[in-house]
């Protein structure tokens, strides 16, 4: 069965939804997963349905109608509240509303909400620097020894993968264990440099989605976005 759920709206591929879905089902009953960015629930569905019995998991979202996607970086409330609703009516649809809890909080306001470790953490929240740096960093650092760190959009979006390299790439603390499409894996063990030199390998690659999506913006190329 495909763990995709097609009918709700997001930008996660099959093959990304295969690879969270394995992560998730690492995770023994009494382990915790955290999302940060939800959006409309597609992530979120695939999480929820993937983990076993006890297993907490916990999707922080503001739902604010800001950073939602691709060139919708300001707020816009009434976005924010259609996303809410719509979100909390998809998960109900998939039969996984009381296996969530949502947070509905920005990353960096909803730490004292959710404990510790953390087994699995994905990374989908607002794709700026900044703030992308910050998931990165303050709530990678909750994940225990052993657990999984989970990106969407490393390599094609410029703030996440540039938040990637500050944080991550070159840290001994993550190891590179591959990606679908513009998802990354990371397994929080010692690195060495192999890991790292996987990732800048990834480098060329980076600049042609970014041309990929000078062009989209310019009107020379139609989509799809680089996911
Ligand atoms: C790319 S969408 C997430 C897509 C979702 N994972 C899916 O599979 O459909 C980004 C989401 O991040 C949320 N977001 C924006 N800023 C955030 C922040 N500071 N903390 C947590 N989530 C944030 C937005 O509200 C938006 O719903």
């Amino acid at each position: 069965m495909s763990a995709l759920p097609p009918d709700v709206d997001g930008w996660l591929t099959e093959a990304q939804a295969g690879r969270l879905d394995a992560a998730a089902r690492t995770v023994g009953a009494g382990g915790r997963i955290v999302e940060i960015g939800s959006f409309r629930g597609r992530s979120t569905i695939v999480l929820a349905r993937a983990a076993v019995d006890g297993v907490e998991v916990v999707a922080i979202d503001p739902h604010l109608g800001s950073d939602r996607g691709p060139q919708e970086i300001a707020a816009n409330e009434a976005l924010g509240e259609d996303d809410t609703r719509t979100f909390r009516n998809n998960l109900a649809q998939h039969g996984v509303l009381e296996r969530v809890r949502h947070v509905r909080a920005m990353s960096s306001d909803a730490h004292d909400a959710v404990a510790d470790p953390i087994d699995v953490l994905w990374v989908d929240g607002a794709h700026r620097y900044g703030p992308a740096l910050a998931d990165l960093r303050d709530w990678g650092a909750r994940v225990r020894p052993g657990g999984r760190m989970l990106v969407h959009d490393a390599f094609s979006s410029v703030g996440v993968t540039l938040a990637l390299f500050r944080g991550v790439v070159f840290s001994r603390r993550w190891r590179y264990v591959g990606r679908a499409g513009t998802l990354v894996e990371y397994v929080r063990e010692p690195a060495g440099a192999s890991s790292a030199l996987r990732q800048v390998a990834l480098l060329p690659w980076f600049a042609f989605n970014v041309v990929l999506k000078v062009l989209t913006l310019l009107k020379i190329r139609k989509g799809p976005w680089p996911h």
